[in-house]
Formats: C-alpha cells, structure tokens, sequence
C-alpha cells in the first residue's frame, strides 16, 4: 500500500508515500520553549507530556506500527537534582494515568534502557506497563527511558565476553543479528525515521546502532509545539526521500 490518506479527520491528505514502519523522536527543546515564556524549565516538561499524548494519537490514526520516544537519557542524570525529580515524577504521574487509557487503545508499551539501577517503584511500574499491555498491536510505544546508545551497547557487549569467557560461546558466531539479540531493542525493528525537534542536529547518545540507515528529520518547533500537523510534514519529508542502503536507486518504473 504506497498511498494512504492521513485518517478521517483530514481527507484532503494524501499521503505522497509508504508509511515508515518505526518513527523514533528526539523530544528536545522543553526547557528553551519555557524560558521563551519566562517560565521555569518544569512548565516545558509538563507540556511536553501533552506532546506525546498527542504524538501517540497522530501515530496510531497514521498507521505507524512502532514510535520510539526519548524521554530520559543516561546524561540527562548530569542536570540539577530538582529538575531530575520533576522528570521522574512525570514518568511516575505517566505511567499511573496514561497507561489505561493506552492499553484500551491497543498499544503495547516497551521500555529501554537500564533499569537496574532505578528506583524500585519506577522499575515496578515499567514492568506493569510492558505486562499490561504485552498482548496490543495497533502500535508499540517504545519509551528510551534511561537510555543512553553506548551504555546499551556496553550492556550487550559484557552480555556477550560472558558466554564467551564461560566457553558457551565461540566468537566467530559473533554476528550483527547476534549483537541485535543483546540490544534493548530486540524484536524491534530499525526506526525508518528519526525526528529531533528545536533546532539541534545531533543523535545526543540516541539509537547509535538502529539509526545507522535512518532518514533523519529535524525540526525548528520545540517539542511542547510538536502536533499531528508536524508530524504529518516530517513523514511526507521522509515519503520524499530515496533510501539506498549502500545499494543504487530504484530504477523509475
Ligand atoms: C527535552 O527538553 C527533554 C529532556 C531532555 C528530558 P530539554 O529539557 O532538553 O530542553 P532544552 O533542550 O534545554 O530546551
Ligand atoms: C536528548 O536531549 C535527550 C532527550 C531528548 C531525552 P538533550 O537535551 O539531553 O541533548 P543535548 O544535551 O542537547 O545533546
Ligand atoms: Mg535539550
């Protein structure tokens, strides 16, 4: 199906190509769109949330199968201890009133990053939220919390060197499936997409391995501007482009 018409709520648009399968957002600039309003970086995190309320809408009225959301990194711990309570908090206050009404839309939730190291009750509600709502499939929501591409990557690594220093594995059966199977992202697939909103053209530790034939997208707005109207112009920027994977162009046909 290569065109597919953005849902009932605007017939006009026509999308001008394939949906990608795995949108994978850079939720950036809360602080700075605060600071325009002389308010305190929090009031940016907070609208923020209203961002992926309304991101998870337009993903699943778009068809998209699997949204990835950067909402806390492994350097995002680096910020004043206030400002690292209120973004747990918001976690906590998201996962308590948002995943019911998730669950009866049919996402399933997936989070990664590290866990190990987190409060107790974070880790619980993780849990709950991926048990919840293991059995959905209109999209699978993947939450990057704690997140951090190197430490991911060094997880996997120490997963491997064990089998390997206790003789279950030989490392010539080291392969780029084998390393996908270590990554928090097993199972998923590689985002097609990856979008960072305000203005910064960085991947700041996101997705290093996944993003590797990512198209990228990068956004002037903020991400508390971010709408179904922004999201739509990024896939038709994406519908746009000619993905080679090393390979040659399509022939036109
Ligand atoms: C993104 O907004 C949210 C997180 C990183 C948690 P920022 O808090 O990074 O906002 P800016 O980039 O300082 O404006
Ligand atoms: C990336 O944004 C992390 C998240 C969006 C969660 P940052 O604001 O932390 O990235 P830098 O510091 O500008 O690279
Ligand atoms: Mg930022």
């Amino acid at each position: 199906m290569s065109r597919l018409s953005a849902g009932n709520a605007d017939p006009a648009l026509e999308w001008p190509g394939s949906m990608p399968r795995h949108v994978a957002i850079i939720m950036d600039g809360n602080g700075r769109w605060a600071k325009r309003r002389m308010l305190p970086r929090s009031a940016g995190h907070s609208q923020g949330v209203e961002a992926v309320r309304r991101a998870v809408s337009a993903a699943l009225e778009f068809g998209i199968e699997y949204l990835t959301l950067y909402s806390f990194s492994s350097e995002n711990w680096n910020r004043p201890k206030q400002e690292v309570g209120y973004l747990l908090d918001l976690l906590r206050r998201f996962a308590n009133r948002d995943v019911a009404q998730l669950h009866a839309q049919g996402v399933r939730i997936r989070i990664i990053g590290e866990r190990l190291s987190l409060a107790p009750d974070i880790v619980s509600l993780i849990e709950h939220s991926e048990n919840l709502t293991r059995n959905n499939s209109a999209l699978t929501l993947v939450v990057a919390f704690n997140y951090g591409a190197r430490d991911e990557l060094t997880r996997a690594v120490q997963a491997i060197a064990r089998q390997i220093g206790d003789g279950t594995l030989n490392p010539r059966d080291v392969t780029p499936a084998m390393i996908e199977q270590h990554l928090d992202t097993r199972g998923i697939p590689d985002p097609d997409l990856v979008i960072r909103t305000s203005g910064e053209q960085r991947l700041s530790n996101f997705l290093l391995w996944q993003s590797a034939y990512s198209e990228f997208v990068f956004i002037d707005q903020a991400w508390p501007d971010f709408d179904r109207e922004l999201f739509a112009a990024a896939l038709r920027q994406f519908m746009a482009r000619d993905r080679r994977f090393g390979g040659l162009a399509a022939p036109v046909s």
